[in-house]
This record gives C-alpha cells, structure tokens and sequence, in this order.
C-alpha cells in the first residue's frame, strides 16, 4: 500500500487526503486502525464524512471478517529480529516480532536499555542476519541512550557496516514528559514510513506516567492516557508491519511473589492487556541474567539465561561438567 492510495478512497479528493496525511493517517492501514472519532479530531473533517472515508477504507482492504486462514497469509509477512543470542532468539521464537509489542519487565539494571541497544543495531542488518534491514526509532524517557555504548556493540559485534553509519541510523527523540511522549508516538505514523523506520523501542514506557500521576485519585486518569498510548503504538505494528519493543519498570510488592520474584510490573491490566508479549528479567548468579515469558498468546512460558557483554547481549556458555 502507497501514500496515493488514500486519493483512491470514496470521497477522499487531493484536499482531503492531505489533510489526513498531514494528521499522520499516511495510508488506508492508518485510516482503518485508528477511531473515527480521534481521524475527526485530527483533521477536522466532519464525523460523518469520516465515518464514509472509513467505511471505503474498510472496503479497500476487504476488512470486515476474515477467515482464520487469511489471518494465517497475514502473518506470514510477519519479520522477526533478532537479539544477537541464540537463546534469547529461541525464547522469543526466532526473534522480536512484527504485528506485535514485547514488553521487557524488570527492575533497575537487569539490562531492559541493554537489550534495546543490540536490537538498534540487529534491526539494521539484513534479514538473512537476523535483522529487518531497516532504521530504528529509540523514544528514551529516563536519558539513558548513550551512543558510545552502541557504538561500542557495533564494534564489537564486527560487522559490515560502519558503527557511525549505525548510529545515523537511529533516530532518537528525548521524551520530557508523558504529553510529549504521547505526542511523539503520534508523530511516528508520518515518521516511520519516511525514514524507512522498522523498529521502535519506547524505553520506559511508564517512567512518566508514574511520575506525573501520583495518588489514587489520578490513577484513572494515568491509566486512560497510558493506554491511549499503547494502542497507538500497537496500531502502528499493524500498519507499518513492524516490531515495537516497549520496557517497563517493577514495584515490590512482599505479599505476592511472582516467579520467585516479589517484584511485579507496573502498569496494571492496561499495559498487561496492550502487550501482546510479557518478557519478565531478574538477575542470576554470577552477573547473568534471566529472561522469561510470563505472558504470550503463543510463546511457551520458558525461560532462559544471558548475559550483557560488549556486544550487547549474549549467550551464557553451558557449564562444563
Ligand atoms: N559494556 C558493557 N559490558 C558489560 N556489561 C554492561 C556494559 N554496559 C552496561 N552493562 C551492564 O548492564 C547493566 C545495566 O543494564 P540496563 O539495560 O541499563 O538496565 P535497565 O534494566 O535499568 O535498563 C549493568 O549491570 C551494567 O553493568
Ligand atoms: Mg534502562
């Protein structure tokens, strides 16, 4: 699907489309996944009006009910990237997926800004190197994005490309607060089909949002904006057929141990319900750490172990004897 598709939409002239392309709706995946009413919002174009544009949308892309089958053709045009460990990968199954958000849990250090680093990097190689050959969008909230450190994976994983070029390659917004970041999210359905963006990580996904939203009386609230949020972002897997990678932070909480662990992830059922894999880190012996998944429609709830390196994340060596 190309930009000038939405010309071919009923109803839809130059004026209007560029009014929609201008709201960020840059192709007819964009007009069917995103409520009528924020496209009104957006554009200015008449809630009815919108509801007809979406409705020949819909027509367009023979949305309506599918057969579980065609749903099977649709996820074959699935990508997967991969992490730069072999047992990482198999956890994932195969990789990080496209047509899906990865959530990656854990408490401060357990390496969540770690393992976006080496996927910044992976997802720029080709696919039959396990990447999806394509440019990255890192939305940091904490400030933690520090170039010298993917510099260095890049170097350290000795590839063809030159680690400076990988780093052009990265478009990095700084997020200051929770409006920003949702502003910022907006902004990647026009960003990522320009920049030929086919990876996005939002790290953290919530820093702000528990930040700015304190006490119970602001907890609706923070929620109705988090998950506007994430569904935005879900969206965009979907239209742009890409993989996003979002990192959560943990709370104690003594009185429900979780997989050994009395950390749980914050958030609450939105974000638990918006993620559609829940990959959960702790620390292990030795300075290694723990991956698991706690929450996939598919993926079995396994664990493995890996560990950070200079090349990002790899694999532990089986212990001998
Ligand atoms: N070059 C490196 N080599 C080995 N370990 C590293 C390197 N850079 C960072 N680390 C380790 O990564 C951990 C921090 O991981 P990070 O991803 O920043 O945590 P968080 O989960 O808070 O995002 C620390 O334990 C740090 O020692
Ligand atoms: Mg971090």
């Amino acid at each position: 699907m190309t930009n000038e598709d939405l010309a071919a939409l009923e109803g839809v002239g130059p004026a209007m489309s560029s009014k929609l392309r201008s709201a960020g709706l840059t192709n007819v995946e964009t007009v069917v996944v995103t409520p009528p009413k924020e496209i009104a919002e957006k554009t200015g174009i008449g809630f009815n009006t919108v509801l007809k544009i979406v409705a020949s949308a819909r027509k367009m892309l023979n949305i309506g009910f599918i057969s579980a089958n065609e749903l099977w053709e649709k996820r074959k045009n699935m990508v997967k990237c991969s992490l730069g460990s072999e047992e990482l990968n198999k956890l994932f199954g195969g990789g990080i997926e496209s047509q899906a958000m990865t959530e990656l849990i854990g408490e401060y250090g357990v390496g969540k800004t770690q393992i976006c680093f080496t996927l910044c990097v992976m997802a720029q190689l080709p696919p039959e190197k396990g990447g999806l050959n394509g440019n990255v969008v890192f939305i940091d909230t904490e400030g933690t994005f520090i170039p010298e450190r993917i510099f260095e994976i890049a170097t350290a994983l000795e590839l063809d490309l030159d680690p400076h070029e990988i780093l052009k390659n990265i478009f990095l917004a700084r997020a200051y607060n929770s409006a920003h970041q949702s502003l910022l999210i907006e902004q990647l359905f026009k960003f990522c089909p320009a920049n030929n963006v086919k990876l996005v990580v939002v790290d953290s996904m919530i820093g702000h949002f528990r930040g700015e939203y304190i006490g119970r009386e602001h907890l609706a609230e923070r929620q109705q904006k988090l998950n506007s949020c994430l569904h935005k972002l879900l969206r965009l897997t979907e239209a742009y057929n890409l993989p996003v990678v979002i990192t959560n932070q943990v709370y104690a909480n003594p009185a429900q141990v979780f997989f050994g662990d009395p950390n749980k992830p914050t958030g609450g059922h939105i974000m638990a319900h918006a993620c559609t894999h829940r990959i959960f880190l702790r620390k292990g012996a030795r300075g290694t750490r723990l991956a698991r998944v706690i929450d996939s429609p598919y993926l079995p709830e396994n664990s493995v172990r890996f560990k950070i390196t200079a090349k990002g994340v790899e694999d532990v060596p089986a212990p001998t004897a």
